[in-house]
C-alpha cells in the first residue's frame, strides 16, 4: 500500500494526475468510479483537466460501484444522476459505455461481474470508505468471495447518507454493490478519505487487522493499492 497524504485541494490534483497518466498509456482503460461527497474535487478536477484537452475518456469504459435499490437512474438521490451531473456531463466520455447498476432491475446484478470480465476487468478502481469501513456498500461481515450483490444498508450507512435526502425515511434500506471479490479484482485500487471524521476507520482499516467486520482493511492483500489522504484523516497513522 502506498499513502499519498496532503490538503485535500492537492489530493484531488494528485489523483486525477494519476488518471492523466494511465489515460495516455491506456486511453481505452476500464475505470471503476466512485460517488459521495469525497470524489467531488477529484471529479471537478478531472473535468477541468479534460476541458483543457489534458486527458480524454473518449475511449473509456466505466463501471460503478454501487447504487441504491428502488430508485431509478432520474431520481436526482440515485448514483447514476450523480455520475451523470457530477463528471459524465463534464467529460468528453461516451455515456452509452458507463455503467451503474439497476436499482430497478436487481436481478440484473448478477450479470454486472461478467460484463466487466468481458470488458477486460478494471484497471483502476476509484473507493471512498464508509465510517464503518465498508467498500462500495460492502458493510461489515460481507464475505471475501462476494460478487455485485444485493445488500441491506445498516443504520450507520443510512445515517450518514441522509445529508443528501431530506429525511432519513427516504434513504433506501437496500443497495446493490460490487462485491469484494469484484473490487479485489481490479488492477489497481485507489482509494480517497477526506476529513476528521474518518481519521479512527482509516486507521482501523490500514494499520489493524485484515478482517471481514473491516471490510477496506482487506485492501491490504490487493498488490497494487494508493490511499489518498488529506491530513484529517490521516491524522491518527
Ligand atoms: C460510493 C460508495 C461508498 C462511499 C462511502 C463514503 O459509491 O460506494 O462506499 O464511498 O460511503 O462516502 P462519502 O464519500 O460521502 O464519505
Amino acid at each position: 500500500m502506498k499513502f499519498i497524504i496532503d490538503t485535500e485541494e492537492n489530493i484531488a490534483k494528485k489523483a486525477a494526475q494519476r488518471y492523466v497518466e494511465l489515460l495516455s498509456r491506456n486511453p481505452d482503460a476500464v475505470l471503476g468510479f466512485a460517488t459521495g461527497s469525497t470524489p467531488l474535487g477529484l471529479y471537478a478536477e478531472l473535468a477541468r483537466l479534460c476541458g483543457e484537452g489534458k486527458v480524454s475518456f473518449r475511449d473509456v469504459t466505466s463501471f460503478n460501484l454501487d447504487e441504491y435499490a428502488g430508485l431509478d437512474g432520474s431520481h436526482d438521490q440515485s448514483y447514476r444522476y450523480f455520475m451523470n451531473h457530477n463528471l459524465f456531463e463534464h467529460i468528453d466520455i461516451d455515456v452509452s459505455r458507463t455503467h451503474v447498476p439497476s436499482g430497478l432491475d436487481i436481478a440484473a446484478a448478477e450479470a454486472y461481474d461478467k460484463a466487466i470480465e468481458e470488458a477486460g476487468g478494471i484497471e483502476l478502481q476509484l473507493l471512498g470508505i464508509g465510517n464503518n469501513g465498508h467498500i462500495g456498500f460492502n458493510e461489515p461481515g460481507t464475505p471475501l468471495d462476494s460478487i455485485t450483490h444485493l445488500v441491506d444498508l445498516t443504520e450507520m450507512t443510512r445515517k450518514a447518507n441522509a445529508r443528501f435526502f431530506t429525511s432519513l425515511d427516504e434513504v433506501p434500506t437496500q443497495a446493490v454493490t460490487m462485491g469484494i471479490k469484484t473490487v479485489m479484482n481490479a488492477r489497481s485500487i485507489m482509494l480517497m478519505a477526506l476529513g476528521k471524521g474518518k481519521a479512527d476507520i482509516v486507521k482501523a482499516s490500514f494499520t489493524g487487522p485484515v478482517t471481514t467486520l473491516v471490510p477496506a482493511s482487506i485492501l491490504q492483500l490487493h498488490p497494487s493499492v494508493e490511499i489518498y489522504l488529506d491530513y484529517d484523516a490521516a491524522s491518527l497513522l
